[in-house]
């Protein structure tokens, strides 16, 4: 069969994100209008604000996506929209104007699920790994360890207790007074980077835990702590900010903690996994780490260790590609319509919580 594009449209969050995608994977063209300076000093994404920005950004962004791929709306094959999880005044925005081309065009349609379009870009291009495998979710909204058979057959065998892993960097990121605009993750790693994790001693999360699950909450907490008890030892009021070096080095331990975390949690659900398989069913000895803190190099490296050590291969997409995009919701779509899935877009919702 000859190859068919997607129109892909990601509006789940913060980022408006358009793409078209070929069925054999290359990514024909793209736009991403992201809201960094929209959110800047709230603290936060503000969904009203996120949902202006949407409503001002969809058609300049879906109009640069296709004349990067030298298109028209009429020229494309399928129309795929993020439907959930997600803000749902932010989601609305992109579901109706993808209903609004589908139904216009003639085109056949199909809604996404923003977690299932995370962990799918794992099999995108040449380097994409075939089912079944293991996946990390580690963004924003999620941190969640699956068992993914098959397009739309996972199974959660871990998830956290409170927070999200992107949730605890953005909150570091925050006490350390960092920009926090577009998530305060890649801030936090860069400053890591110049700090010695070994000068602060954060707590591991759960170590002697006997399953996969996530905790974030305590870590925080004791980083929280950590940071004011410096400031009393350096004599620096607690508005005020501590210089660099001891910034990096908060970070850096902060990351070392949360990843140490990470490396024990899926140490346990490749041991799992591998004594669970029934002898008959396909052996999973791979690993794909995706979502937004996918992106994090720190994260990559160490996990990639722990695969090689239990003889798994690890897989994580393209950095810039594990953050929300709408190349997500096209490739996505292309799989969908692979498998002979589509939804009409008359009458299609959004889902603030999809199961
Ligand atoms: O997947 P994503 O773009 O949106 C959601 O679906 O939530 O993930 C956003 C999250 C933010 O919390 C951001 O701080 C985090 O991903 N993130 C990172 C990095 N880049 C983004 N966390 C750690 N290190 C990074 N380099
Ligand atoms: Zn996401």
């Amino acid at each position: 069969t000859s190859p068919y594009t997607v129109l892909g449209i990601e509006t789940s969050c913060d980022d408006t994100g358009v793409a078209i995608v070929r069925s054999d994977g290359v990514i024909l063209g793209e736009a991403l209008a992201s809201q960094v300076d929209v959110h800047e000093g709230y603290g936060g994404v503000v969904p009203g604000l996120a949902r202006q920005a949407h409503e001002a950004n969809i058609q300049p962004t879906i109009e640069a996506a296709l004349s990067r791929a030298e298109m028209s709306a009429e020229d494309v094959d399928g129309v795929a929209v993020t439907v959930g999880p997600g803000l749902e005044i932010c989601l609305r925005v992109g579901c109706e104007v993808a209903k609004e081309i589908a139904v216009k065009h003639g085109k056949p349609f199909v809604a996404v699920h923003h977690l299932e379009a995370h962990i799918l870009m794992s099999r995108l291009g040449t380097g994409g790994v075939d089912f079944p495998f293991l996946a990390l979710l580690v963004s924003g909204g999620h941190c969640q360890i699956l068992r993914c058979e098959a397009v739309g057959e996972y199974e959660v065998i871990g998830g956290t207790l409170d927070d999200s892993l992107g949730e605890a960097y953005d909150k570091v990121a925050r006490m350390l007074g960092l920009p926090v605009g577009g998530g305060g993750g890649p801030a936090v790693e860069k400053l890591a980077l110049k700090g010695d994790h070994t000068k602060i001693k954060l707590p591991i999360p759960m170590q002697h835990r006997k399953d996969c699950d996530f905790s974030f909450a305590g870590l925080k907490n004791a980083f929280r702590m950590a940071v004011s008890k410096l400031k009393d030892f350096r004599e620096i009021p607690q508005s005020e900010e501590l210089e660099l070096q001891d910034k990096a080095d908060l970070a850096a331990s902060f990351q070392h903690a949360a990843v140490k975390h990470l490396e024990q949690r899926i140490s346990r659900a490749i041991v799992g996994t591998t004594t669970s398989t029934s002898p008959t069913a396909t052996p999973i000895n791979q690993l794909v780490v995706v979502g937004g803190c996918a992106s994090n190099q720190a994260i990559r490296s160490s996990l990639s260790s722990v695969c090689s050590s239990h003889g798994w291969k690890m897989y994580a997409p393209e950095a810039r590609l594990c953050t929300d995009n709408g190349v997500m919701a096209a490739w996505a779509g292309v799989l969908k319509f692979n498998d002979r899935t589509s939804d009409k877009p008359e009458g299609q919702e959004v889902y603030a919580r999809y199961p």
